[in-house]
């Protein structure tokens, strides 16, 4: 197993790029179920997860290769309709394969994630909107089984917006037989792409960014090329990290970024003192001289993205006041809390309210990845805790981030990839 090793207070400055979307590449992965040929994929990032829905469809006859961020994918020897738990279990996005599976041939078994690190995560609106089109849906020893001859299109509203359920019901309604109309969809740059992906395929999908889809059934699909968006949330971890940790009146400049992703972060690091200059493709940040405290409520998209809570929470450690932030989407998503702990944070949680008061100084100290976005908020409070942080488990951000040790060094930063044997 691999560890983090950081040397905190050393300051950042310089120009760090910014890797494809991890959940775009994960939606876009499974559209390719949809029609039979060879897809290209740029911008692919080198990720676990992209790696474990590569494993995924690998399984199902699909050949998937990634050379130098393309990602080819060769669909036309798919011949199995099955998702196993042994792959599910490892990342929850494997259930975006159920509407395209269910869409094309008419059935899917795809194992149910189970619970997460930040408690239950449902997937009942994917189940019930796949329903809604047509097919019968039936759980079976902690699989889902969906059938269908021909799906067709339906009204359907989700009560709460979500990326997957739109996402999956998107992908089977493409193919159904008929009009669907998918209200309250998510709006989050990722659905738009995958719409927009789909189009180029030759799907008929109308109010593409907005929370209403209306989707015209076609007969057939074909490939097509594409370009991932850049991650938003891999822009916003080096942003909160040049304020955190930046040099004093100096310059994070991360390029490859799309500034209109990430207006949520903006307005808060404003808040917060740091300045930002904004271009096409790239933000500079410099950090502010003290960081003032900032409250953030997550929401659905464009408000503030609770993948970027827990970075947040590591910036308000070192702020110098009180700051509350409440995660309204995922109530049990704060596992990197005692961590930050552990290194000196003054934080007290009630339900899913975190109270951050901030402290002088962190103290270096080993801590424990839970989760992706856990592991980034770690990384972020060594860099400028005193001393040494050792952060273990690094697996969690490989999941999600490409490199980011190496990403830091260019900032300056001193952290090491360590291996070490956990139970050694
Ligand atoms: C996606 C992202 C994840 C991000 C999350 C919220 C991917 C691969 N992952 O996850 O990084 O944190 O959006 O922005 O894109 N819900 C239900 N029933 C369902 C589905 C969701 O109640 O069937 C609830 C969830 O518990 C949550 C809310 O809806 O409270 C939003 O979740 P959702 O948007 O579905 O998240 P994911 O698509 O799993």
């Amino acid at each position: 197993m691999d560890k983090f090793v950081i040397h905190g207070g050393y300051h950042l400055e310089g120009t760090v790029s910014v890797s494809g979307a991890k959940n775009s590449t994960l939606a876009l992965m499974p559209a390719t179920l949809l029609a039979n040929g060879v897809y290209h994929l740029f911008n692919t990032p080198h990720l676990r997860d992209v790696k474990t829905m590569s494993d995924l469809l690998h399984t199902m006859g699909v050949e998937v290769s990634l050379n130098d961020h393309v990602l080819r994918i060769d669909t036309r020897g798919i011949q199995k309709f099955e998702a196993p738990y042994e792959l599910v279990k490892k990342m929850r996005a494997s259930i975006y394969v159920l509407g395209p599976l269910v869409g094309r041939f008419g059935e899917a078994k795809v194992s149910l994630p189970g619970g997460c690190a930040w408690g239950p995560r449902p997937v009942n609106l994917h189940i019930e909107g796949i329903r809604k089109l047509g097919a019968t849906v039936e759980l079976d020893a902690g699989y889902i089984v969906a059938r269908a001859q021909r799906l067709h299109g339906a009204r359907i509203l989700f009560d709460i917006s979500s990326v997957g359920a739109t996402g999956n019901v998107l992908m089977a309604a493409v193919l159904a037989k008929g009009t669907t109309l998918i209200e309250n969809a998510a709006q989050e740059p990722e659905i738009v792409q995958l719409a927009e992906f789909l189009v180029s395929m030759g799907a008929k999908i109308h109010g593409i960014g907005t929370g209403r889809l209306e989707v015209e059934g076609v007969d057939e699909l074909h490939p097509a090329d594409v370009t991932t968006i850049p991650d938003r949330i891999e822009t916003g971890t080096f942003l909160i990290a040049g304020a955190l940790a930046g040099k004093k009146h100096g310059v994070v400049r991360v390029e490859q970024c799309n500034p209109q992703h990430v207006g949520a972060l903006l307005v808060k690091l404003e808040d917060a003192g740091a300045s930002i200059s904004v271009g096409d493709n790239w933000i500079e940040i410099v950090p502010p001289e003290e960081i003032r405290p900032v409250n953030v409520t997550t929401a659905i998209y464009p408000g503030f993205p609770t993948d970027m809570q827990a970075q947040w929470i590591a910036l308000m450690t070192r702020s110098t006041g009180t700051s509350v932030i409440t995660d309204t989407i995922y109530y049990d998503r704060f596992m990197h809390v005692p961590e930050l702990q552990r290194l000196g944070a003054n934080i007290t949680m009630k339900d899913n309210i975190a109270t951050v008061v901030g402290v002088p100084k962190l103290i270096g100290a080993t801590v424990m990845s839970t989760d992706l976005r856990a592991s980034a908020s770690l990384i972020l409070a060594g860099l400028v805790a005193e001393g040494t942080t050792e952060v273990l488990r690094v697996y969690h951000i490989d999941r999600g981030y490409e490199s980011v040790e190496k990403k830091l060094q260019l900032l300056g930063a001193r952290i090491e990839r360590v291996e070490y044997d956990e139970f050694g």
